[in-house]
């Protein structure tokens, strides 16, 4: 007895002191125990069988074994309770059970989708961003899933590249918060909470400036570019703690990011001091042998892991070339200590050496399969990614009880379609999502009717339908056109060199548009689209983007004025192909054109605008906004003085309204020159109709810092132009003066 009582004390004492072990210790001992092979296992990261997102390599039985002999990290695109329950059984069956991690991309919600991410960036709102994300990683680990890729936060002013779905636009600042909005709803409590998955910032560094706008293109930029404008959303992402990176197939000025020591080593684990892991893109450690930049998978390997790249994701070079080059000497094994390390440490946070099944319950699952107030949300948000661009003579909203309504165009009852690129789990869940034409219906007044003809595929020259869809038009009172590109035209591997409508889509609407009908057309892409036709001819135009499971009835909540507009470009809008790229945020130069008609001489086009057709910033209302003159504290400031901005914002229309209040400046003369602006904040208010609200900026010298052309980040004193508007290109001026 007394023996038994000693073994109960001593091995509590024993669990006590194992369960206060941190998560270091627990790696290094766990490291300690581990062949090269099991740690090399840990850095490699296969898909699975059923759908790939990549250029999948098959052999699926070997990968089973593999996974069998601890000799792989990581699954990506296995997902469900069950399935990630039976891979996890073949990981347990290893000899040190060192759980797998599963990765997907969960992009733009998961169960319950929600507006391509491009759409969410124009809704400006960083509570919803924030909250769909928190919903997603819900769903997601719901099924399984314990890491996400994204957020995607590229900084992207190419259209041309069909990535920018993924991303929040052109601009820095926005992409900033709103990747941190993502990251924050992602990893909600923290890693180790069952609803929440770990995130990864991708794709570092600097994809969104492909050369010409094609997908896995070249990227040749100045260092202090790629630091001002590219970066930031990535050091943003570092500091808040997401728990993983992902490297991009870019090469930059001439390295591939895969295996660029600058970016990965010295900033990111260097500078940054970031403690969580680099995966690879798919296949981009292999990818730099096609790049030029290793002869074999040995050189890849070995440049990869040089470079910092923590995991290979589906290239299987790390599996078949680490062993051997940490054999001969060649790398490092501090170097696959390290990384491995790495990725333990997050399969410790994440609680899955204490349970490694936690994730995947059936119950849980079941209650995210369609959960109702997520779709809820999903209806809400879809509406307030909508961007208004045009309502001539307030076509809309429109009533309810209009007698005959025709819906026309190739997107009306599509249901799949409304997910956009990046659904990839649910593409078959047709049942579940609110084509545009219910959407209508539902809210059409029952006495009401409401026609629809297809009028032509998205992208071929077939004009059959055009006869029965103009007949429709004939028969009603009001057109509600849907046109746009497919959900698959826009995302990876989506680069389009001509973004106008495809196909005979401009010529259905101007078949329609000579019945005489009032028109409103709704625009269906996950890019800025050029359509200076529509834009000079019909009356109305809303940009839906792809909005997701509750497309149809966000749609309608806009149009019959339900819900009130209030959607912002997140990217310039341009006029044409040969303009991209164009961004608010450009520089002046030497001689720069002052309007659009003196083109002498002046750095603009002798055939074409400088300008874009619909600028960064810009989206109306049902309502009317009017600012106040901004009030500033003052109008010299010295050394780190805070600078007070103020205005007054009034809702003069006939509807209660949100709207996007932006902050910008302008370093007026800088050792390097500064753009002519530059967004500095943003408040997204609602206003009651009749009434006003005072919005409050503040501005401190860290927010006039800018890299020089030695990579100091600093400010300087001068004269600075504050800038508050509506968009970027309606704003109201004050100049100061602030002395350092
Ligand atoms: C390639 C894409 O570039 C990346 O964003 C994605 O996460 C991976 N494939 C995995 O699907």
């Amino acid at each position: 007895m007394k023996r038994v009582y000693f073994l109960l004390v001593f091995s509590a004492i024993g669990m006590n002191t194992y369960a206060q072990k941190t998560i270091d210790q627990k790696v290094t001992e766990l490291l300690s125990k581990m062949t090269l092979e099991e740690k090399v296992g840990q850095m490699v990261q296969y898909s699975g069988f059923e759908y790939a997102t990549g250029p999948q390599q098959s052999n699926s039985a070997a990968v089973l074994e593999e996974i069998k002999k601890g000799k792989v990290g990581s699954m990506l695109n296995v997902a469900g309770s069950g399935e990630t329950k039976a891979f996890q059984k073949l990981a347990m069956q290893s000899r040190l059970k060192i759980p797998l991690l599963f990765g997907q991309d969960v992009i733009h919600g998961y169960r319950t989708t929600f507006p391509v991410n491009l759409g969410q960036a124009a809704s400006w709102d960083l509570d919803m961003i924030e909250k769909s994300e928190r919903i997603a990683a819900t769903e997601a680990s719901a099924y399984g899933i314990h890491w996400t890729f994204a957020p995607m936060v590229d900084i992207a002013r190419d259209p041309r590249w069909g990535r920018v779905m993924e991303g929040s636009g052109e601009d820095t600042y926005l992409g900033t918060k709103i990747g941190l909005a993502r990251i924050k709803g992602f990893q909600g409590k923290g890693l180790g909470s069952l609803d929440a998955v770990m995130a990864c910032a991708k794709h570092f560094a600097a994809y969104g400036a492909a050369v010409g706008g094609r997908d896995y293109n070249a990227v040749d930029m100045s260092l202090r570019q790629l630091h001002e404008t590219y970066l930031p959303p990535f050091k943003a992402a570092a500091e808040a703690g997401v728990a993983t990176f992902m490297n991009s197939f870019n090469d930059i000025n001439g390295i591939p990011a895969t295996a660029h020591q600058y970016i990965q080593r010295n900033l990111l684990k260097g500078s940054w001091n970031y403690k969580g892991f680099v995966v690879s893109d798919w296949g981009s450690i292999g990818e730099m042998i096609p790049h030029g930049y290793a002869k074999d998978g040995g050189e890849a390997a070995e440049k990869a892991i040089l470079g910092g790249s923590d995991m290979d994701m589906e290239s299987r070079v790390y599996m078949t070339e680490l062993p051997k080059l940490v054999k001969e000497g060649t790398v490092d094994i501090k170097l696959v200590d390290d990384a491995a390390g790495r990725i333990l440490t997050k399969k410790f946070e994440m609680g899955l050496f204490d349970d490694p099944y936690r994730f995947s319950n059936e119950k849980r699952q079941k209650e995210q399969t369609d959960n109702k107030k997520n779709r809820e949300f999903g209806r809400e948000f879809g509406s307030k990614s909508i961007v208004l661009l045009k309502n001539q003579q307030h076509i809309l909203p429109l009533s309810k009880s209009v007698k005959t309504v025709a819906l026309i165009g190739p997107f009306g009852k599509e249901t799949v379609a409304n997910h956009g690129f990046w659904s990839i789990a649910f593409k078959d869940d047709t049942q579940r999502i609110v084509s545009q034409f219910d959407g209508i219906r539902n809210q059409l007044d029952k006495n009401s009717t409401l026609l629809y003809a297809k009028g032509c595929n998205v992208d071929d020259q077939d004009r059959s339908m055009f006869a029965e869809a103009v007949e429709t038009a004939k028969k009603a009172d009001v057109v509600i056109m849907t046109l746009g590109e497919g959900h698959a035209m826009s995302g990876e591997a989506k680069s389009r060199s001509n973004i106008g409508f495809s196909g005979v889509q401009e010529d259905l609407l101007k078949e329609i548009a000579k019945t005489g009908k009032p028109v409103i057309l709704m625009i269906n892409a996950g890019r800025p689209l050029i359509f200076n036709w529509a834009s000079d001819h019909i009356p109305a135009i809303m940009y839906t983007w792809w909005l997701g499971t509750e497309a149809g009835n966000s749609i309608a909540d806009i149009l019959f004025g339900t819900m009130n507009p209030s959607g912002k470009l997140p990217m310039s809008f341009p006029r044409t192909e040969g303009q991209i790229p164009v961004y608010y945020n450009h520089y002046n130069t030497g001689r720069p054109a002052k309007n659009n008609t003196d083109r002498n001489y002046v750095s603009a086009y002798i055939d074409l605008d400088n300008d874009p057709k619909y600028p960064f910033g810009y989206g109306l209302s049902y309502t009317d906004f009017q600012y106040s003159d901004m009030v500033l504290s003052s109008a010299s400031l010295t050394g780190n003085e805070t600078l007070n901005i103020s205005v007054t914002v009034s809702n003069t229309g006939k509807y209660d309204g949100e709207e996007v209040i932006q902050l910008y400046i302008r370093d007026l003369f800088g050792k390097v020159v500064r753009p002519v602006k530059e967004l500095k904040g943003f408040q997204k208010v609602f206003i009651k109709k009749g009434e006003n609200k005072q919005v409050h900026f503040r501005l401190t010298p860290e927010d006039l810092k800018f890299f020089d052309d030695t990579l100091n980040f600093d400010w300087e004193g001068g004269e600075f132009d504050i800038m508050v508007g509506t968009s970027s290109q309606n704003v109201q001026t004050k100049r100061i003066n602030w002395v350092k």
